[in-house]
């Protein structure tokens, strides 16, 4: 079986795989599937350590990076100093956080300490168009890097003819299908239909409803499924809306090859499906992550409403340093789809795609026999 966008990349499984581990990536692109490299939890400089890792582990298999372009004002941020985007934080968010800090038994920072982190969040990691293009720039002359994926928005028009004379196909994430011409016209080569279920930024349609919308909108313009797929039958389903492969996240957490620490595993292996919600509170754009202490924190009445992009981020990634440091189990609410409850145990990447592809081989042979019935 082969697709049109598998054929691109030389595919033998339907499936591509965001990780921000370049180890998950390169298994799966080794075993047939296509692993894209997130960028946006690094700063330049490990970036390049990842990618030089991806690409010494994987030096003959294709590959995506996945940037983020957010369509509001992020220039306007570009031309800022450090100071003078924290003194947009209001007093009352930074209270609150320093409040829910204490509260979990981490460190409360300095005036000075925190002036120091905004200073390198701010130079190093502020999610601009600037700081996509730095990491960009790495990427261009790997041959078998093929993909961009854009997590939010539509790509500059640099940024993709950019890809496009690399030899790298364009793809973006869309939650709503008002959103396809846009990233048609803009000359995206692939789009992916991310539902509500799905783990990370979403929107609030489901992919049962959205990706069928999708593919009716985008005119031949291949499509892949994201959100909710950790079964065989989900593939087959998702092919039948009319998908060319499936895009996936969540499912990769639990691999032995995940850089997921042992607490995370256990939160998100004890977790059931209804144990995730969508909240800005990471990022000032809906984000689903498992409902811990830091969401419900923000959920709970009296507190502020989060910030937009990118202030959220400047605001609350401090504390998140501090929560992966100390693994503060009541605090942390890590990005994370509903297939979670479908997850109960450790697994590696090798495993995973091979129960897919049997499942999805088995529910293909069934419903062929189902139809094929007298
Ligand atoms: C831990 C985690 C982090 C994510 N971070 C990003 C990101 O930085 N960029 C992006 O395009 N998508 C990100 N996503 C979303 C994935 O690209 C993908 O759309 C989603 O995981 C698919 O749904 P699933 O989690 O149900 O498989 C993230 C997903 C997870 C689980």
């Amino acid at each position: 079986m082969q697709t049109e966008v598998m054929s691109w990349f030389d595919m033998e499984a339907p499936i591509f795989a965001f990780t921000h581990c370049p180890d998950v990536a390169a298994a799966v692109s080794a075993n047939g599937g296509f692993g894209a490299l997130g960028t946006t939890r690094t700063t330049v400089d490990q970036f390049a350590i990842d990618l030089k890792w991806l690409v010494e582990h994987s030096p003959d298999r294709p590959f995506g990076v996945d940037v983020m372009f957010p369509s509001r004002a992020p220039e306007e941020f570009e031309e800022m100093t450090p100071a003078q985007i924290r003194a947009l934080i209001p007093k009352e968010h930074e209270e609150f956080l320093d409040h829910l800090t204490a509260e979990h038994g981490l460190p409360v920072s300095t005036a000075e300490e925190k002036e120091q982190w905004v200073e390198e969040y701010v130079t190093k990691r502020l999610r601009t168009h600037a700081e996509a293009g730095k990491r960009l720039e790495l990427v261009y002359e790997h041959p078998m890097a093929q993909m961009m994926i854009s997590a939010l928005g539509v790509p500059p028009q640099e940024y993709i003819d950019r890809a496009h004379d690399c030899g790298m196909k364009v793809a973006s994430l869309i939650g709503h299908p008002k959103h396809v011409q846009r990233q048609l016209d803009a000359g995206v080569d692939i789009l992916i239909a991310a539902g509500y279920e799905a783990g990370g930024h979403t929107g609030d349609i489901a992919s049962f409803v959205l990706t069928p919308q999708v593919v009716d909108a985008a005119g031949g313009t291949p499509v892949l499924h994201a959100g909710g797929i950790a079964k065989g039958r989900q593939i087959a389903a998702a092919m039948a809306l009319g998908a060319q492969a499936v895009w996936t996240g969540s499912v990769w957490l639990g691999t032995s090859e995940a850089e997921t620490t042992p607490v995370i595993k256990d939160i998100l292996f004890e977790a059931s499906s209804g144990d995730t919600m969508r909240s800005r509170s990471g990022s000032g754009k809906p984000v689903r992550r498992v409902k811990g202490g830091f969401i419900q924190a923000w959920e709970s009445e009296g507190a502020p409403r989060p910030l937009p992009m990118p202030l959220q981020s400047v605001l609350v990634e401090e504390l998140f340093g501090k929560m992966d440091k100390y693994q503060t189990r009541s605090l942390l609410s890590p990005p994370a789809g509903q297939t979670i409850g479908m997850m109960s145990g450790e697994t590696d990447v090798r495993g995973v795609i091979y129960d897919l592809m049997v499942e999805f081989g088995e529910t293909m042979a069934a419903m062929e026999e189902m139809f094929s019935a007298e």
